[in-house]
């Protein structure tokens, strides 16, 4: 009489314990991250449109901040990679879109520039999941087609601009879904291009941004039909905002100050720029600039330390960095992505509310519904690491800043046993 009951009994527990493991399977053994970049995506473009339903979803199931603060220079390649390495770019190494470095193979670093020397010694996030024995997929990122201490990602492209955003999607579902990755980052060159052809208050860079929602979209309807949806930590972020400007009207022409008496080279122009003096000319160069409205000369020693930009031998003698809106040419011909005329640019000072990207993110792992203190780029690192259960290479973020994300904040006392150097800084706004 009493073994049917008590085998009863025991089956309904094994099937009660199966059923409640299985539901916390995922959050607990596997967890798996999607880090999305769309370029220029400006802090407050949601708030200029009226039609991002998916957008307007992750806010309500996830967490965001007024906008995330970014690294000096504000430039695509620069700020790319402080979201992957955790370093400020002094540290990182990628300082401009367009480097000089006469330590390097090929001395000019231009953005198609994909040789190993440029990108060595500084571990990102692909690198660090790898070597834990998970498995990375970057559907295009500033260094992923580089060998960065010795490996790429599992998967990755060499840049493709034209492959379209649907695609990249698709792709990435798959490596995530059918095979199983671990980490995914994918990389969206828009709403950039639009709001440097329009500016950032353009109707089509609006359009744009509605688009952009489209895409988050299929990326969360794919994610739901193969069952990731509730099991991934997703990111949505970017690398710098848009400022409005006139490459037409608002620019400075280098040749009405100075000449090839004093410069040897213009490495980077536009928003900032990098200049090489000849031999013994670095303060009769900056002497020539001081008094040129619109834009701040200094030698590479005397910049602000609020930037995190001198400690590293790319950053050049002397910088010159644009107020918002104006363009610095060496001839007065200067080209933005090979727009005659263009009518937004970024690169300028990261303190500028223009130059702040956006930050929402959803998962097991994040708040629901919830506005957060703005963290910092170099926060994302350490971030990511933390919701893959890995190890941080040094950085220069802090788990304890982007605690504030998440559900359960980190023990960081015992931490599994691991060492842990305290590389938070009082926030500075
Ligand atoms: C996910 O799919 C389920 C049905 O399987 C549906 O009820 C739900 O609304 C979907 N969620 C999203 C965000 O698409
Ligand atoms: C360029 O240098 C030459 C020689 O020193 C000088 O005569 C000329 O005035 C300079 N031009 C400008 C624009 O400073
Ligand atoms: C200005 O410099 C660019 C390269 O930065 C060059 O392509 C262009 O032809 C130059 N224009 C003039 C007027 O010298
Ligand atoms: C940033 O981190 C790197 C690597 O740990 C370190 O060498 C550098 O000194 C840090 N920078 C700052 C400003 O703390
Ligand atoms: C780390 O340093 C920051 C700033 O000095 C401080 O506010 C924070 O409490 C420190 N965190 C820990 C865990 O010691
Ligand atoms: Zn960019």
């Amino acid at each position: 009489m009493a073994r049917p009951f008590i085998i009863t009994i025991t089956t309904l527990l094994l099937v009660m314990w199966m059923a409640s493991s299985v539901k916390s399977a995922p959050m607990s053994s596997k967890p798996k991250v999607i880090l999305v970049s769309m370029d220029g995506f400006r802090h407050d473009y949601l708030s200029k449109v009226n039609n991002t339903p998916n957008f307007d979803m992750m806010l309500r199931e996830g967490v965001t901040m007024p906008w995330i603060r970014n690294t000096f220079t504000t430039l695509t390649f620069p700020c790319h990679f402080t979201m992957v390495t955790g370093l400020y770019e002094e540290s990182h190494g990628i300082v401009a879109n367009n480097m000089y470095d006469s330590k390097t193979d090929r001395n000019r670093f231009r953005m198609s520039t994909t040789d190993d020397d440029w990108w060595t010694g500084h571990e990102t996030i692909w690198t660090s999941a790898q070597k834990a024995g998970l498995k990375a997929g970057v559907y295009f990122w500033v260094g992923s087609a580089s060998k960065i201490q010795g490996t790429r990602p599992e998967r990755w492209f060499p840049y493709d601009g034209r492959v379209p955003f649907e695609d990249r999607v698709d792709t990435l579902v798959k490596w995530m879904s059918e095979d199983d990755f671990d980490l995914g980052l994918i990389y969206f060159n828009e709403p950039d291009h639009t709001g440097h052809v329009s500016g950032p208050e353009g109707h089509a860079t609006l359009k744009e941004v509605e688009r952009m929602d489209g895409i988050l979209g299929r990326l969360l309807q794919k994610l739901n039909d193969t069952n990731l949806l509730d099991t991934v930590n997703i990111i949505v972020t970017s690398d710098h905002g848009m400022a409005a400007t006139d490459s037409d009207t608002k620019l400075i022409d280098l040749r009405d100050y100075v000449n090839e008496t004093l410069v040897a080279n213009v490495i980077q122009q536009g928003s900032m720029a990098s200049l090489i003096p000849q031999e013994g000319k670095a303060q009769e160069l900056v002497d020539a600039l001081k008094d040129v409205e619109h834009m701040t000369v200094m030698l590479k020693e005397d910049i602000s330390e609020r930037y995190h930009y001198k400690d590293h031998r790319r950053i050049l003698p002397v910088l010159l960095i644009a107020d918002e809106g104006w363009t610095i040419s060496e001839n007065g011909t200067y080209r933005r992505l090979n727009i005659p005329r263009f009518l937004g640019d970024h690169g300028y000072d990261n303190i500028l509310s223009s130059m702040r990207p956006i930050f929402v993110a959803r998962g097991p792992a994040f708040k629901q519904n919830a506005v957060v203190e703005s963290i910092d780029t170099v926060d994302i690192y350490p971030l990511i690491c933390h919701l893959l259960n890995i190890d941080p290479a040094p950085n220069n973020g802090s788990l304890e800043r982007a605690a504030t994300l998440l559900r359960v904040p980190p023990k960081f006392k015992e931490n599994l046993g691991r060492v842990k150097k305290n590389t938070s800084e009082p926030s500075k706004h």
